[in-house]
Formats: C-alpha cells, sequence, structure tokens
C-alpha cells in the first residue's frame, strides 16, 4: 500500500478537527491548505455551529461560500476553539506561523480561544523551532532596522515579495521572512522581539501556544496534548 501524499495527510487532519466543533458555538478559523481542508468538512456541521472568527480574507471566502456566517472577533466573547494549522511545531506546541501572511490575525484570534487545536502534517513537527524561516510583520518604516536587529541575532531576512513588490498584509504592513534562528526558549524570544518598535508580530506562537495537535501520519491521526 501506498504511503498517503501529503495532501492527504491534511485532508485527515482537517477532518479529525470537526471533533473538537461543539454545537452552536462559534469557533475561530485560522487560514493555510491544511485549514482550507478543515474549512470543507466543516460543511457537513455548518448548520450545527453559530458561525465562526475568520483570520484572512481568503478564510473568510472559504467560509462564506459554505454559507457559515463570519463575524468579527469584537461581536463575540470567548472563543471554545481556534482551529489553524502552523509552519513548525515542537512537542511542547510552541509554534512558528505565518507562511500565509494572517499571523496577526492568528494570534489575535488565538488569544481569544480557550483551545487552540493545531492540525499539521508530520513535516511540520521539529525538535527546535527555526528551521522554516520565521515570519515577522512588520510596519514598513522600522524594517531595516528590524533587519539589522535579527542580523546581530545571526538571522538572514528577506523581505516578503508579491508580484516583485513587498507584499502587503491583511493589515496593510509587510512581512519579513527571517532565516538561520535556532529559537531554543520561544516564549523569551517571542517577549523580546514582540517589543521591537515597529514590529507588528512575531510569527512565534509560544504564549498562544497550541493544546493540542492533530498531526497527520502515515500511521493515521496521531492527538499531541501539551
Ligand atoms: C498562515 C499560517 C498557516 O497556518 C501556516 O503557514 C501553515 O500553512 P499550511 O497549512 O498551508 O501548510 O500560519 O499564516
Amino acid at each position: 500500500m501506498s504511503l498517503p501524499s501529503q495532501d492527504q495527510l491534511k485532508t485527515m487532519v482537517g477532518k479529525a478537527a470537526l471533533h473538537y466543533v461543539a454545537p452552536h458555538e462559534v469557533i475561530g478559523v485560522g487560514t493555510g491548505s491544511t485549514v482550507n481542508q478543515f474549512i470543507e468538512a466543516l460543511a457537513s456541521v455548518k448548520d450545527k455551529i453559530k458561525g465562526a472568527v475568520s483570520t484572512s480574507s481568503e478564510s473568510t471566502a472559504r467560509l462564506q461560500a459554505l454559507g457559515i456566517a463570519v463575524m468579527d472577533a469584537n461581536e463575540v466573547n470567548e472563543l471554545s476553539v481556534y482551529i489553524d494549522g502552523a509552519d513548525e511545531i515542537d512537542h511542547q506546541g510552541f509554534m512558528v506561523k505565518g507562511g500565509g501572511a494572517a499571523l496577526t490575525y492568528e494570534k489575535i484570534v488565538a488569544a481569544q480561544s480557550r483551545l487552540f487545536v493545531c492540525i499539521a502534517d508530520e513535516s511540520k513537527l521539529v525538535q527546535t523551532l527555526g528551521r522554516f524561516p520565521l515570519p515577522v510583520e512588520v510596519i514598513p518604516m522600522a524594517t531595516q532596522r528590524i533587519i539589522r536587529q535579527f542580523q546581530a541575532m545571526g538571522g538572514t531576512s528577506q523581505v516578503r515579495l508579491n508580484k516583485g513588490m513587498p507584499l502587503i498584509t491583511d493589515n496593510g504592513q509587510h512581512i519579513i521572512d527571517v532565516a538561520g534562528l535556532q529559537i531554543t526558549n520561544p516564549m523569551a524570544f517571542e517577549t523580546c522581539v514582540s517589543q521591537w518598535p515597529g514590529v507588528v508580530t512575531v510569527g512565534v506562537f509560544a504564549w498562544q501556544k497550541a493544546q493540542v495537535c492533530l498531526l497527520g501520519t502515515a500511521e493515521g491521526v496521531k492527538t499531541l496534548r501539551f
């Protein structure tokens, strides 16, 4: 029997996440190709939930196309669950996120949720964060200074481009991707970089870490709890 493809693993974890969707609730929905599989699966229970708080224009469009109400974060109180993917997750539930440029809204919705369920295929599981270039959303005026600050830590940064121009986030800002970091203390790292003037959001999710990871593997979906 052949091994499941990465897309099949994403579909498996997207479906498995339905287990955490309680009836009559508003849920938080992340962004990315794994979450797109979750949104597809959500169609089967869409009449049982009240709606969703979305983290990007792309997820909003997909949810609305299925007839799921998308609510403003300020219209609702605490969310029972937030379902999102990750670019990396370690064995403590700390993550790097932002490969889809939605990190700021993702961190806001994660902070508003009781439970963060990360859905990921097994290629995302790492010992130490830093293999994936770290996304950081920045105010454009501060870009070069922030790049120099990362350089002093051993990181090499690139401004993320879209059709040759700096990508503009849903938030109207830019993203730099920082390669070459070894993030051995994610909480201290997030606390430190978040305070640099001009940093909107750093893609380390340590204070908003996952409590559960549904990991798609060749042996099936494994549930990791942190
Ligand atoms: C978007 C994210 C995504 O969760 C992350 O990039 C993973 O995406 P994918 O499921 O496509 O691999 O943080 O900002």
